[in-house]
C-alpha cells in the first residue's frame, strides 16, 4: 500500500500540492483527475521519489519512505511511467526491456513483454527511438511490467495516441490490475480511467477537491463540477 500523508511540495518558492492525502491500496486501482496544471505530474514525482515532500510523508506497506531515493523506492516496487515516452530511443526493443528485467531474467521479461504487446515480439531489434509514438508507449509499459512492481504510476500513457492504440493500451493496464498491481493512473481520458478505477481523487490546484469510490462519480456534472472542463473533451 503507498499513501501519501499531508503532502505539501513544490518548486523553488512555488507550493504545487498542498496538504494532500493520497492512499492507494494494494491490487486496487486509482484514478487521478483534475485539469492541467493541478499538480498530478508532481504528486506521481513524490509518490516515486524523485521529488521529496517539504512537508507530509511518504509511506509504503506502513514504513516511513520520505525522502528515499528513487531506485531505493523502485526496488519496493513503486515503478512509474513517466510523461512522455519512457523509453531510450537510441537502445534497441531488446535493449530496453533487459535494462529493466531482473537479473537473470532477461529471456522471462522478454517473453512476457511480447506476450503483453506481440508487436514488439517484430521489433526486438529495432531502435525504439525509430517506433511509432504508440509502439514507444506500449514498450514503456512493458518495461515496467517486467519489474514485477505492486504498485505503477502512470503520467498520462494514452496522451496523442490513436484511440485503437488507447483501447489496446487500457486492456493491458485491466489486465495488469486483474493480476494483483496496483496502480494509479493520471488520464486524460477521464471516462477510460473511471471505467478501470477503484477510488477517484480529484484534483484542483494542488489540493484534493474529491476523494471517494469511482462509481459515485457519474454524470457529467461531476466533470464540470471538479474538473471545469468541457466534458466532450474528456470523454471518447
Ligand atoms: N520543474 C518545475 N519547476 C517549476 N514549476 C513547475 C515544474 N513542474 C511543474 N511546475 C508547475 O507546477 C504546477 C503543477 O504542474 P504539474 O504537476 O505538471 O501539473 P499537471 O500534471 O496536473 O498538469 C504548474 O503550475 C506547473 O507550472
Ligand atoms: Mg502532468
Amino acid at each position: 500500500m503507498l499513501v501519501l500523508q499531508g503532502v505539501t511540495a513544490g518548486y523553488g518558492g512555488t507550493t504545487v500540492l498542498r496538504d494532500v492525502d493520497l492512499t492507494v491500496p494494494d491490487s486496487s486501482v486509482v484514478a487521478l483527475l483534475g485539469p492541467n496544471g493541478a499538480g498530478k505530474t508532481t504528486l506521481l514525482r513524490v509518490a516515486s521519489g524523485l521529488l521529496a515532500p517539504w512537508k507530509g510523508r511518504l509511506l509504503i506497506d506502513g514504513e516511513d519512505v520520505t525522502g528515499r531515493p528513487p531506485h531505493e523506492l523502485a526496488g519496493r516496487g513503486v515503478c512509474h511511467v513517466p510523461e512522455g515516452r519512457g523509453v531510450f530511443p537510441p537502445l534497441t526493443v531488446a535493449q530496453n526491456l533487459e535494462l529493466f528485467s531482473p537479473p537473470g531474467q532477461e529471456r522471462e521479461s522478454r517473453d512476457r513483454a511480447v506476450e503483453a504487446f506481440p508487436i514488439l515480439g517484430d521489433r526486438l531489434n529495432q531502435v525504439a527511438g525509430t517506433m511509432s509514438g504508440g509502439q514507444q508507449q506500449m514498450l514503456a509499459l512493458a518495461r515496467s511490467y517486467v519489474t514485477n512492481p505492486h504498485v505503477v504510476l502512470l503520467d498520462e500513457v494514452s496522451m496523442g495516441l490513436a484511440p485503437i492504440i488507447v483501447d489496446e493500451i487500457f486492456e493491458f493496464l485491466e489486465r495488469m490490475a486483474k493480476q494483483g498491481t496496483a496502480l494509479l493512473l493520471v488520464e486524460q481520458y477521464a471516462t477510460k480511467a473511471l471505467a478501470i478505477a477503484d477510488y477517484v481523487y480529484i484534483l484542483g490546484r494542488g489540493s484534493v477537491t474529491f476523494a471517494g469510490d469511482a462509481a459515485e462519480l457519474e454524470g457529467e456534472d461531476v466533470f464540470q463540477r471538479y474538473l471545469g472542463i468541457d466534458v466532450a473533451a474528456v470523454t471518447s
